[in-house]
């Protein structure tokens, strides 16, 4: 198989209907895809543990982005959006550093988070802003 399973493809049901949010979330798809690709290549822990780094680094800008744009269109849910990316990253943050200290051997379950949080929270809760961006 050339295609690992554990990778996701970016589907058009994704995207939020704004170019730049799409752009950033394929991008933390592909960082995802990659943290994905060297655990499966059994990589050692150095590099996973920057591959992890690099989503979490990559996750804050996109973050802050995110909740410029909304707080410059009058998004009114913008206050909830932003305690959601704060939860979502404080455990990811907690994850990284679980791993880090080698106290987290489930990778599987890690990876099984990454992927949920991050498709979940792109079509159940960023859709709203792109829905909102949509009408103004
Ligand atoms: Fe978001």
């Amino acid at each position: 198989m050339e295609k690992s399973m554990r990778t996701i493809e970016w589907k058009d049901s994704y995207s939020v209907g704004h170019a730049g949010m799409d752009q950033q979330h394929k991008k933390l798809v592909s960082l995802l895809n990659e943290f994905s690709q060297a655990l499966s290549r059994g990589e050692g822990k150095t590099k996973l543990y920057e591959t992890l780094m690099g989503l979490v680094e990559y996750t804050k800008k996109h973050f802050k982005d995110e909740e410029e744009l909304m707080a410059s269109s009058g998004f009114p849910d913008l206050d909830e959006h932003k305690a959601i990316h704060k939860q979502l990253t404080n455990k990811v943050i907690n994850y990284a550093v679980q791993y880090n200290a080698g106290e987290l051997t489930n990778t599987v379950e890690l990876l099984n988070f990454l992927k949920n949080w991050l498709v979940d929270h792109i079509q159940g809760v960023d859709i709203k802003y792109g829905q909102y961006l949509a009408k103004s």
